[in-house]
């Protein structure tokens, strides 16, 4: 039962004390959100730098059948020099077949050479190359997490990854011996 005795909490004086206080602190968080955001903010690189970071890869000592994997903007970067076999394997799928249906050659620039950016499209796991993996004579990606298996061409064959591996923007230069990640053909 409520007695009406008042306490040092519900006085006037304690009521405007209190505002007082919640009002500070409140203008001090702003303030500090206010000062936080920017440094925060100067700390990301810049879009020019973003857009302009490259990678060069040689890929001189890559014989056919071999394979290498670089690292561009954090993210692994599958480069594979193909067979004449695995080229005619992958350009003999049926498009009809594939899960995300792309031809092998709207993927590379030259037959021979496979870039891709190495993330499982499921769920983003690293898959690791496999000999043989998608028929005898044709190397692919496997990824253990769930399964998901990827052709010569990195596209994706089975398992529940939706989507191919995505081809990164990549050109040649030197020669054909040195691949540069991240600058447009
Ligand atoms: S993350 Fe690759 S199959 Fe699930």
């Amino acid at each position: 039962m409520a007695t009406g005795k008042k306490t040092a909490e519900n006085t006037p004086q304690a009521t405007r004390r209190d505002f007082i206080h919640i009002s500070a602190g409140a203008f001090a968080a702003v303030g500090a959100g206010a000062v936080v955001v920017p440094f925060i903010q100067s700390m990301n690189p810049a879009d020019d730098t973003l857009a302009s970071s490259t990678v060069d890869v040689d890929v001189s000592k890559l014989n056919p059948g071999d394979s290498i994997v670089s690292m561009w903007r954090g993210k692994p970067i599958f480069i594979k020099r193909r067979t004449d076999e695995e080229v005619k394997e992958v350009r003999a799928w049926p498009l009809k077949d594939l899960k995300d249906p792309q031809t092998d050659e709207s993927r590379v620039q030259k037959p021979d050479w496979l870039v891709v950016i190495g993330v499982c499209t499921h769920l983003g796991c690293i898959p690791t190359q496999r000999k043989n993996l998608i028929q005898q004579g044709e190397d692919g990606w496997l990824c253990a997490c769930h399964g998901s298996k990827y052709d010569a061409s990195g596209r994706i064959i089975s398992g529940p990854a939706p989507l191919n591996l995505p081809v990164p923007a990549y050109t040649f230069i030197n020669d054909n011996k040195v691949i540069r990640i991240g600058e447009k053909a």
